[in-house]
């Protein structure tokens, strides 16, 4: 597969790809955006920028206060968006399709064990209100942070609409997290109320979210007041009166209509902790009209979304996918969504192919390395269910290899269905380079070009623009864009500092390093930074270090990413010890004591494949861990570069596992 490749590997992996496959005729042919359209709105883009989305924001999002303002640049980077207008995510995701479409399916909900709850957007809006009221109960006002532990339910989808609805600034944090990343997030976001669950339902058992909570709260976060918990699976837990709050029991006292908080564009609609390259997750802060803006248009040029469409996006809400095509995006375009809780192989491995069929899905959008371990499992699952309902087909998260695009495209897209390999980040906010399905050819394993309005280039090290095509070089984001992050959450300094100062502050720098071919399409070919993407969720290198070496028998830590046919990248650590360094059995032991210490201070995802116990990491005469030698060797690749400079050049063959 290429994309176990090395980057010069891939690189080349790529650039021998040259299958092209143009969009169907009866696709675009009543597809939202053809080949002409796109034209066209490339030309208004490009014509003036400002103007284009300032279009776009009247035509897609309903305001309380049109603005005046499209773009205030007088602090850039920190870029603002239709300053002046107000409005509020919640009234664009539900209250203006209550008329036409009150009855429809806003989510069609599946459990893993098989139960389903189908909510119309009246029934959606009812609900959200009642729990905004129930927060406003609770003293929650426009600006306060609340913090969402849930599983991938609807609620989930509520809690986050009901913030919005009040002006509350939600950070959800993904389910898998443990107990202190819970916390971390908590205390930087300064949150006071925390939205949780008893439990979620997966892979056959339960993730016990209350009772990580409980753990995150008991060793401080002094400033949550409440804990609301949903009864998803009934189990017992522990119960605080002074903090915890049943749901049910909070929104049976609530009305059914909140009125919504109007909130000026740029007020932030959430934070969303992501990993960089130091060992503290960035809360990334997103806008509120801006962010709806590139959310809903992305949806239906992407997605080519339309009435009749059952989307269904597979990312977890936890992650910024969750957050614009399950819940913002599809919901302002009045879709109806699914939503399905539970793994893709439960109880089998036909699970996913049986909810596309069940539910008639028409759109499905889900990540590489599901692709790659459902085409593992063999064509006869997906073959022994009806997929006729499907009309398109999506990719995210990470590069998608020319192997696993093909097989997408033959058993799953029977040839016929087009695929749209969307690049974008958290801080995005929404999709930035993708095939348009009715206009574009794409070619296996490319992201193709940016969207209309958004203008991307190829930089060298010096930043530099890299002229003409068949180049490559460091991604960056030329303009700026409505969805942009608008800072790290309490941290300007290194907003600025991780996603401008490299080049002058004039580009954003996205931190891939990409391939601009001769047809003018980019190919990705991974981080630049110390980030790596094991199986679509980003991690940093560093936080795991910081885990590792908060165990009492590391003394330090270095953490690389191999290539894995599933994950895409899978997590190596070199390790060494305090005190006498272990072997045989004992080492065994400790390698597991510290896989599972890991995925306590992290979480599951989190966990290292490999851990080598060696007795020294290699060091520059000046104290600089070799990291690049060691990504060689996690590779499992010959060492060709220089080590002359290794302080300590007999260690090569411990961290190679000779000795
Ligand atoms: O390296 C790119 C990779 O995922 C990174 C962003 O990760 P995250 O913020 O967690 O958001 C993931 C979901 C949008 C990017 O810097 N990435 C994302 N999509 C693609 C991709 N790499 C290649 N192709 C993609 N389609």
């Amino acid at each position: 597969m290429s994309n176990t490749k090395t980057p010069e590997a891939k690189l080349s992996s790529v650039m021998e790809e040259n299958r092209l496959f143009p969009p169907s005729a009866e696709f675009s042919a009543k597809a939202r955006v053809n080949a002409a359209t796109l034209e066209s709105l490339r030309a208004a883009a490009a014509e003036d920028t400002v103007g284009f989305w300032a279009g776009l924001a009247k035509q897609h999002i309903s305001w309380q206060t049109p603005f005046t303002i499209a773009l205030d640049e007088r602090d850039a980077p920190n870029y603002r968006w239709f300053t002046d207008g107000r409005t509020n995510a919640s009234v664009n995701c539900l209250d203006r399709h209550l008329g036409a479409s009150g009855d429809k399916p806003a989510i069609r909900f599946e459990g893993e064990t098989g139960d389903v709850r189908i909510w119309t957007y009246t029934q959606l809006h009812a609900e959200v209100c009642k729990l905004a009221n129930g927060l406003k109960s609770l003293g929650i006002a426009k600006g306060d942070r609340v913090v969402i532990y849930m599983p991938h339910t609807p609620e989930a989808v509520i809690a986050m609409q009901a913030c919005a609805r009040i002006g509350a600034i939600h950070s959800v944090v993904f389910g898998g997290f443990s107990a202190s990343s819970l916390r971390d997030r908590i205390e930087d976001a300064g949150a006071t109320v925390l939205i949780t669950a008893d439990g979620g339902k997966r892979g056959g058992h339960i993730v016990e979210l209350k009772k990580a909570a409980d753990e995150a709260l008991s060793g401080g976060c002094k400033t949550i007041e409440h804990v609301i918990v949903f009864k998803r699976t009934g189990q017992a837990i522990a119960w605080n009166e002074q903090l915890d709050l049943d749901w049910t029991t909070l929104l049976a006292q609530q009305s059914e209509r909140c009125e919504p908080e109007w909130v000026e564009a740029e007020h932030p609609l959430f934070l969303l902790y992501t990993s960089g390259s130091t060992g503290k997750p960035k809360g990334i802060q997103h806008s509120t009209g801006g962010y709806l803006v590139n959310a809903a248009v992305s949806c239906q040029w992407v997605f080519d979304l339309q009435a009749s469409d059952v989307f269904w996006c597979t990312a977890d809400i936890g992650w910024i996918t969750g957050h614009s095509y399950v819940t913002y995006g599809p919901l302002a375009n009045a879709a109806t969504i699914l939503i399905y809780e539970g793994a893709p192989t439960v109880p089998d491995a036909g699970r996913f192919w049986k909810i596309i069929q069940d539910h008639q899905v028409t759109i499905f959008y889900t990540a590489p390395t599901a692709i790659r371990a459902l085409m593992r499992l063999g064509d006869e699952w997906p073959e022994a269910y009806d997929l006729s309902s499907l009309r398109l087909l999506g990719s995210v998260g990470e590069p998608i290899n020319p192997e696993a695009w093909m097989w997408y495209h033959r058993v799953i897209g029977k040839e016929k269905l087009p695929i749209v390999d969307t690049w974008w980040q958290t801080e995005t906010g929404a999709i930035m380079m993708s095939p348009i399905p009715g206009a574009t050819p794409t070619k296996p394993g490319s992201c193709t070009q940016p969207l209309p309005g958004i203008f991307v280039d190829v930089v060298d090290e010096s930043g530099t623009p890299v002229e003409g095509n068949n180049v490559g070089g460091y991604l960056v984001i030329t303009k700026p864009w409505p969805s942009m992050l608008r800072t790290i959450w309490n941290d300007n300094e290194r907003y600025i500092k991780t996603y401008w100062e490299q080049f002058g502050n004039k580009v954003y720098v996205a931190g891939d390093s990409t391939h601009r071919d001769n047809d003018g399409y980019y190919w990705i070919l991974g981080r630049t930074d110390d980030v790596l993407n094991v199986s679509g969720h980003r991690l940093g290198t560093m936080e795991v270090e910081s885990a590792l070496v908060s165990h009492p028998r590391v003394a330090e830590a270095a953490v690389v990413g191999r290539p894995h046919e599933v994950k895409g990248e899978a997590v190596f650590a070199f390790v060494t010890c305090k005190g006498r360094r272990p072997e045989g059995e004992e080492a065994a032991a400790l390698v597991k004591e510290l896989r599972e210490h890991v995925a306590k201070q992290i979480g599951a995802i989190a966990k290292p494949d490999d851990i080598r116990l060696v007795d020294n990491l290699p060091k520059t005469r000046s104290g600089k861990i070799m990291r690049r030698l060691l990504r060689s060797i996690a590779k499992g690749e010959e060492i060709t570069q220089d080590i002359s400079t290794l302080e300590n050049p007999a260690i090569v063959a411990q961290l190679q596992g000779k000795e």
